[in-house]
């Protein structure tokens, strides 16, 4: 193992001997350390040069949310090189809230235990504008679910407020390049928000994960095709993460051929797979009891190693990215999910001339209006006042039902 706990180099970090205090401080309690828990840094100064001499330099991944489910599975993929590669170190600074402070101490105590060589810093924090701090992807998993009687407009509020924030947070404080990935729900409005928050950073740094989505469609198509889901290729989702997204199989293919030549069954793919893509986030919250969070993370590191690999020749990925100036004729100023490539360098670009019929085009503008309800309903949060708020159909999160 390359790396001791010993000796700190950098002003953001505590001494062992204070580090142990700020550790056994109880929560909400002041402590010195500058997150306001405490900080873990690794002395690299003892480790095999030739191991790490081609690391490249050390990037800041912040994460919200991190106490939670999602997060359990994802830091871990991070941490361990899965996302970034062998050769990416990396520095982990979670935000939590004050109930889940203590618990948060936990999460760091069980990354320390994995003896990730690439993981050279974890910050743990309940303030977003010191969590965020020159960070180059702030992964935005927390939001609350939709309490007992609460209209959607009123969880857009609650959410929307929280996304404002973060927003500000990550305008003054992270690199003007930070990507952001917005998965707590609604997640295409909360990105919409915090995008309209965050003014210095390009608007099309920011991403709603639409990626769980199109995983499970892959799946389901390769089970019904009874193919290795590998062969399932150029499967976009089109929309908001909400039961109106429309997940695509008049363009997916299945081993290089049309997916509609392949599965010969109109009646499934329109009556069957398409609910059951846009509601198995509430099934599988039946089933078990709570929201996905293991498929999640890996769609979460999916939708980021998109973003840091090229992109196959000919092949795409679904990703919710503002429709500023797209060539699908959807309505500007939305954050709605469309075929995007990469070159590998953190950017995306818009596939273009995906065939739309009429099948498509009527549930794409379905999709297209519920954001831009969505929009008019939290138009005071992106300092826009006036707008009035009409949500003309009560529709659902994946995961209610
Ligand atoms: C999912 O699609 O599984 C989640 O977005 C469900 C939810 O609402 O938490």
């Amino acid at each position: 193992m390359g790396k001791t706990c010993s000796k700190t180099t950098s002003n953001l970090s505590v001494k062992r001997g204070e580090r142990q205090k700020a550790r056994n401080t109880p929560a909400g309690k002041e402590t010195n350390a500058p997150l306001g828990v405490f900080v873990l840094e690794y002395d690299a100064s003892n480790e095999d040069i030739e191991k790490t001499r081609n690391w490249k330099p050390i990037i800041k991944i912040a994460v919200s949310g991190a106490a939670g489910m999602i997060s359990n599975h994802l830091l871990f993929k991070i941490a361990s090189g899965e996302v970034f590669g062998p050769d990416q170190p990396v520095a982990l600074r979670l935000l939590g809230s004050e109930r889940s402070q203590v618990a948060l101490e936990g999460v760091a105590m069980e990354l320390e235990d994995c003896l990730f060589p690439l993981l050279r810093e974890v910050d743990l924090g309940i303030d977003a504008k010191k969590v965020f701090e020159d960070a180059d992807w702030a992964l935005l998993i927390g939001a609350k679910p939709r309490g007992p009687g609460m209209e959607r407009g009123d969880l857009l509020e609650m959410n929307g407020g929280l996304f404002a924030e973060q927003g500000k947070a990550l305008n003054e404080v992270a690199k003007k390049t930070c990507k952001v990935m917005v998965v707590g729900n609604p997640c295409n409005t909360n990105a919409l928000i915090c995008m309209a928050n965050a003014p210095n950073l390009d608007r099309r740094n920011f991403h709603a994960l639409t990626r769980l989505d199109e995983n499970r469609a892959k799946c389901q198509l390769a089970l019904k095709a009874g193919v290795f889901y590998e062969t399932v290729s150029n499967v976009t989702i089109w929309g908001n993460h909400s039961t109106t997204q429309v997940p695509d199989f008049v363009n997916a293919k299945i081993g290089g051929e049309r997916c509609t030549d392949v599965i010969d069954d109109q009646t499934w793919l329109e009556n069957d797979f398409t609910p059951a893509i846009q509601t198995r986030g509430g099934l599988l919250i039946k089933k078990w009891g709570r929201s996905s969070a293991a498929s999640t993370a890996v769609s979460i590191a999916d939708a980021m190693k998109a973003l840091v690999t090229p992109t196959k020749e000919g092949d795409w990925f679904s990703s919710a990215v503002i429709t500023d100036g797209n060539p699908y004729g959807i309505e500007e100023g939305l954050v709605f999910s469309m075929p995007c490539r990469s070159k590998g360098d953190g950017s995306y670009e818009i596939v273009e001339g995906l065939k739309i019929n009429d099948w498509l085009r009527e549930r794409i503008k379905k999709s297209e209006e519920e954001l831009s309800n969505e929009r008019s309903c939290v138009s005071h949060l992106m300092g826009v006042e006036g707008a009035s708020c009409v949500i003309l159909e009560d529709t659902l999160l994946p995961g209610e039902m």
